[in-house]
């Protein structure tokens, strides 16, 4: 029994020095469970994504059960239980932009980076892909956002030489 608990007390302090980000976090927060989202939103910063060990950890430390935060994870379209790539590309699929051709664009990407069926992010990490609503430019569709910067009328064509580029970027990024 008592080797047990120590065992899990073991297992603790070895998540609270993985989880060193995420405390800090928490404690900036206070542990306050009305602060749930505003600690994820800061969690998904650090990590591009909430991947379900650290969701499962901030329920432990803020006493709170592992449903209630993924409860919450999952109802708003913020939250992303998915990895994201470093570039996190979003193609609008609204009407305006699926007519004028999001589709093509969106199979071109998902082409040129390699990701087949439901893969929507890349082995390394450096890119994912989805789609979304109207983002509400629809006078430059087809329009395609790239951390958040927007490129309008994008053509298949075209958005494979933006990630070329992008990829050479990141080549030189980790020459540097
Ligand atoms: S439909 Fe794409 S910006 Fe409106």
């Amino acid at each position: 029994m008592v080797a047990e608990a120590k065992k899990n007390i073991e297992k603790v302090f070895e998540q609270q020095r993985k989880f060193r980000k995420v405390n800090e976090i928490v404690e900036k927060y206070k542990y306050e469970k009305s602060n749930l989202i505003a600690i994820l939103q800061e969690v998904q910063e650090e990590y591009r994504y909430l991947p379900e060990e650290i969701m499962t950890y901030i329920a432990t430390i803020m006493e709170i059960s592992p449903a209630s935060v993924y409860g919450v994870a999952t109802f708003y379209s913020q939250f992303s239980l998915d990895p994201k790539g470093k570039y996190e590309i979003k193609v609008c699929d609204g009407t305006a932009c699926h007519v004028r051709g999001s589709m093509p664009v969106y199979n071109a990407i998902k082409k040129k980076l390699g990701l087949t069926g439901s893969k929507f992010t890349t082995e390394d990490l450096q890119f994912s892909v989805e789609t979304v609503r109207c983002v509400g430019a629809c006078a430059l569709a087809p329009v395609v956002l790239i951390n958040e910067k927007v490129y309008s009328k994008v053509t298949a064509e075209a958005v494979t030489i933006i990630i070329d580029q992008l990829l050479e970027r990141s080549g030189e990024g980790e020459k540097n």
